[in-house]
């Protein structure tokens, strides 16, 4: 094949009148940059620069991959496949539901970069607008559960009701170790729940509540041992079946047992219905995909986790928080870091790092547009839809399942079911086969007449009793009183909620343009400059990569929908999969894992599913995964999750895998060795050459290793850890395969396995067709995971082709190394590998410049944002350090202008060094600065008013003026504030840090 990442070798020549070369946009510097870049280094070629940086021993250039498409090529293709889909209104439900999405939401957040290339905001000060946005999302799910502290999204609906299980395991005292699960609840997070309850030696029991009276004490038919043994109890409002009951009564038994109560809720009914505190619960969780947001097959949707006052400190994922900054004023930042796994690692919380937080800035939106009013009338709607659908069927003598619920009714059809789901697609629409004997509709917020018709006919029900039920009919009005209404009158709910300002100021349009363009605008994302963050890999992602996902023929597809109206999608997956399979060199992928963190968990697993399958009897249970210091914190968290004890094993003075300490390691754990994982190249930037004997002392000792794939952009098309000796990565599609941050996500984290892991890769209850019948279950809640961004990764391989995806690898190793030679005369570069070459990024040592200047890492960190600049990825996994890492598709201009930014920031350091500027007051000790620090009538500092705002000359026609002054993380984290602040904190000046109220 030919090697397009040779130097010297001519550009591409395009045909007159074809699209020019897609990799040609994708990679910053062009043929004559890199030709100059190269120079800097001592190269000649791309080709000479890779062979030197990347160890013989696994260096492998093949790539079998289509040839690369172009622009309008692909985006043919991606048309071909959604013609292949075929969206057909769902009523299926089963905790998807189809919504519309405002237009002023979908072209303004969803298709806008200001927000989908924004990082997740761990530098508070340039991310104000998600931030803020987050905070809506919290404020939104505290008022509607009734809870004291939500975070700011999880994966889906099931990983959320995992980890409430797991904060209830956690908690669990004398030796309790089983999860009690209302059997009315979707089959989906019963089976991603049992499967992590599984891995921590814990069992889901189902009991069903619907024995006693609704209102009574379902709990009463559980046997008292199973009682005693229970940590947890999972309830759903409504389940599957729609049912509404009244469990106050059940949850206060089960809490008078220690155990830890969790709701899984509905958002739209909790609009109508009491909130989950209110009736007891100590946990709510669900997903807010029906605020708006598409079907997409499945995902990515934002799942939610609400817990009562007293639990905060066990949320798992990002929580935002109100602080002040160095001006007394609120600011938003992410709050308790104390809980990020790379502080707590296998102690964490969870190992959730990538999130939802655009599907949840998408939701939070929904709900500020439309205002509590506008939610509740979406709900009544929707339930008087299901309502007249119910009296259809019961006029027509369909016999229907309970008497109380929202949105879903299940009615019989005995012996013919199956028939019934096949007329009602006759007639246009898609409803749930539940059994052999009974059907499930669910009404939606784009229920019209005309599917309830569709309905009525599939069962055969008489026109003219249908007719009946049409005239009587007030579709949009109000809740119909009395016989007309369903929900239970104990379960009416009557508190407020989306009080703040902020759910009734954006009813018109203009209005909510307004809000969306001035959030965006307080914020630093892709869209304005490079991003250079180390393990992140923030690259282009480029539009035509995003244009099908808004496109019907991908947003309308229901998970469970026929697989023939998702056959565009299914081929997609396959050719996604076998891509990624080649790539890696790699037997198998599954897209399932929707975050690197799911991904990891699958691989573990799998492992751990394996061992259990080749330990010969009565040997003991292999369960030690060993992990180099250098590990990113989610590494540790996961073998944690996946029943696993970790050995940490230490790194050596040039941050390489201590090979000693690993053969020392893996004797002594000979017998109950399960893993070595391992990043490749290293946290440390660094290309080892030790990584295949490290492998075979594993492999030799009976363990298997996983390579966290999360440095893939330094691989791809050099080396494939599925040929150096790995059994499992996962890959972090959000990063090296383009789908964007979105804020902290959607991620897609797919797990890739060896041949002799195939078996144990990632099932689901509902789809055979989804992994292997032995897999280790479901990972996440969705079939496929976050199918409706998988066109993202899909378009990127197509136009990239082999050579294209090679030659992006080659530049983004070149453009770190020609920033680690600009810098080294400034900041020294920690590690390196051959030659002095750094792999994909490379951490800048600001250890000795702290020593001699006072100057910190956050100092600097800082004043780039003066410069206009993202920070680098601070201290990890080096305390004290920074790691930058550029990506390909920076061009050299961008880069050399971080550079002069970083070679002037060192000048500034060395001016606080030498006394020209005292330590406490100078640019960088009081950056960031606003325009109303550099505007304000005084100015007592002893430098320029110039230079803290323009300290390079190119700033003057384009600069990013943070909102906020440098924020105090730490009174946020005492002082604990998580929903909206009232608008009134805003108005003054804060002197006072008690005037800003503490929540939990
Ligand atoms: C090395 C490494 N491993 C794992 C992860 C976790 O991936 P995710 O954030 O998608 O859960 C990250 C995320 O930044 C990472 O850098």
């Amino acid at each position: 094949m030919h090697d397009g990442s040779e130097q010297n070798v001519p550009p591409v020549v395009v045909p007159p009148g074809s699209y020019p070369r897609f990799a040609d946009r994708h990679i910053g510097p062009d043929h004559s940059a890199r030709k100059a870049m190269l120079a800097t280094l001592g190269h000649d070629s791309l080709r000479s620069l890779t062979d030197a940086a990347v160890p013989a021993l696994i260096a492998d250039r093949s790539l079998d991959l289509p040839l690369a498409l172009d622009e309008p090529a692909v985006l043919a293709a991606l048309r071909a496949l959604g013609r292949a889909n075929r969206p057909v209104p769902s009523m299926i439900g089963l905790g998807f539901h189809p919504a519309v999405m405002p237009g002023v939401i979908q072209r303004n957040v969803l298709e806008n970069p200001a927000w989908y290339t924004a990082y997740t905001p761990y530098q508070p000060e340039i991310s104000q607008g998600r931030l803020e946005a987050l905070l809506n999302f919290q404020t939104m799910i505290t008022d509607l559960t009734g809870l004291a502290v939500a975070g700011a999204s999880l994966l889906d609906e099931p990983t959320a009701a995992a980890e409430a299980m797991q904060i209830a395991l956690r908690r669990a005292r004398g030796g309790r170790r089983v999860y009690l699960v209302d059997a009315d609840t979707l089959p989906q997070t019963i089976a991603v729940v049992a499967t992590r309850a599984e891995a921590l030696g814990a069992t889901v029991h189902l009991v069903d509540l619907s024995d006693g009276p609704s209102g009574g004490d379902g709990l009463a038919a559980v046997p008292a041992e199973l009682l005693d043994a229970a940590f947890g109890l999972l309830v759903s409002y409504p389940g599957p079946s729609g049912a509404l009951r009244e469990h106050r009564e059940v949850f206060a038994r089960a809490r008078e047992r220690g155990l830890l109560v969790t709701v899984a809720a509905d958002l739209l009914a909790l609009t109508l219905l009491r909130s989950p505190g209110e009736l007891g619960a100590d946990i709510a969780v669900g997903s807010t995909q029906r605020f708006g947001l598409p079907l997409s097959f499945g995902g990515p949707h934002a799942g939610y986790l609400a817990v009562r006052s007293g639990l905060e400190r066990t949320l798992p994922g990002r929580l935002v928080g109100v602080s002040i900054d160095a001006a007394g004023d609120p600011a938003y930042r992410l709050t308790l870091q104390t809980r990020e796994q790379h502080i707590r690692r296998e102690k964490a919380t969870s190992n959730i790092c990538t999130a939802q937080v655009l599907p949840a800035v998408l939701a939070s939106m929904y709900a500020v547009y439309h205002g509590p009013q506008g939610l509740a009338g979406i709900a009544r709607r929707v339930h008087g839809l299901a309502v007249r659908l119910a009296e259809g069927l019961r006029v027509g003598g369909v016999t229907l399942g309970d008497s109380s619920f929202f949105d879903t009714v299940i009615a019989a059809a005995p012996g013919r079911a199956g028939e019934v789901v096949a007329a009602a697609l006759e007639h246009g629409v898609n409803i749930r086969l539940v059994d052999d004997d009974h059907v499930g509709i669910s009404c939606n917020e784009t229920t019209v007449e005309a599917d309830l018709r569709a309905v009525w006919a599939a069962f055969g029900v008489p026109p003219a009793a249908a007719a009946e039920v049409t005239a009587q009919a007030e579709l949009d009005g109000p809740i119909p009183t009395t016989t007309a209404v369903a929900l239970p009158t104990e379960l009416v709910r009557t508190d407020r909620y989306l009080e703040h300002p902020v759910f009734h100021e954006h009813r018109s349009e203009t209005a909510m343009l307004r809000y969306l363009r001035r959030l965006s605008d307080l914020d630093l994302a892709l869209d304005r400059g490079m991003i250079p963050l180390g393990s992140c890999t923030m690259k282009l992602n480029a539009t035509t990569e995003m244009a099908a996902v808004t496109w019907p023929e991908f947003a309308d597809i229901h998970p469970y929908a026929p697989l023939d109206q998702a056959a565009g999608y299914l081929t997609l997956i396959r050719d996604l999969e076998e891509w990624l399979a080649r790539i890696t060199g790699y037997a198998g992928v599954s897209v399932q894992p929707n975050a690197g963190s799911q991904g990891e968990l699958a691989g573990l697993l799998a492992i751990r599913a394996y061992h259990r399958d080749h330990t010969p009897a009565g040997a003991p249970v292999r369960d030690v995964c060993l992990i180099p210091s250098s590990a990113h914190g989610t590494n540790a968290a996961s073998a944690a999750m996946a029943g696993m004890r970790v050995v940490v094993v230490a790194c050596d003075a040039d941050g390489n895998v201590d090979l000693d300490d690993l053969a020392r390691a893996a004797r002594t754990h000979t017998e109950v060795l399960a893993a070595l994982m391992v990043t490749y190249p290293s946290t440390h930037g660094v290309y080892e050459e030790g990584i295949g004997q490290a492998c075979a002392l594993v492999h030799e000792a009976g363990g298997l290793v996983y390579v966290d794939g999360a440095n893939l952009n330094a691989l791809v098309g050099l080396a494939k850890p599925g040929q150096f000796g790995a059994d499992v990565s996962h890959l972090n599609l959000h990063k090296t395969f383009c789908i964007p941050h979105g804020g902290g996500g959607p991620g897609v984290g797919p797990v890739a396995v060896g041949e002799k892991l195939l078996p144990y890769l990632p099932n689901h209850p509902l789809r055979a067709e989804a992994g292997p019948a032995t897999g280790v279950g479901p990972i996440s809640g969705s079939p496929w995971g976050s199918a409706g961004i998988l066109m993202i990764p899909w378009a990127y391989i197509q136009m990239m082709g082999a050579d294209g995806l090679r030659e992006a690898t080659s530049v983004a190793v070149l453009n770190a190394n020609y920033i680690a030679h600009r810098l080294r005369p400034h900041y020294p570069v920690l590690y390196s590998g051959r030659g002095g070459l750094v792999a994909h990024e490379c951490i800048l040592d600001l250890r000795p410049l702290t020593r001699a200047t006072g100057v910190t890492v956050d100092d600097v960190a800082k004043r780039l944002i003066d410069y206009g600049f993202h920070a680098p990825t601070m201290s990890f996994p080096v305390a004290g350090t920074l790691m930058v890492e550029p990506t390909e598709s920076e061009d050299l201009g961008e880069i050399d202008r971080f550079c002069d930014a970083m070679t002037a920031i060192r000048a500034e350091a060395d001016k606080v060094g030498d006394g020209t500027w005292p330590l406490e007051d100078n640019p960088l000790r009081n950056a960031p600065h606003t325009a109303a620090m550099v505007t304000a009538d005084e100015w007592a500092h002893p430098y320029p008013r110039s230079v803290a705002a323009y300290p390079v000359a190119t700033l003057r026609t384009g600069k990013y003026w943070p909102p906020v002054r440098r924020i105090d993380g730490a009174y946020g984290d005492r002082n604990l504030m998580c929903t909206c602040p009232p608008v009134a904190s805003f108005a003054e000046p804060v002197d006072e840090p008690a005037t800003l109220a503490t929540v939990g």
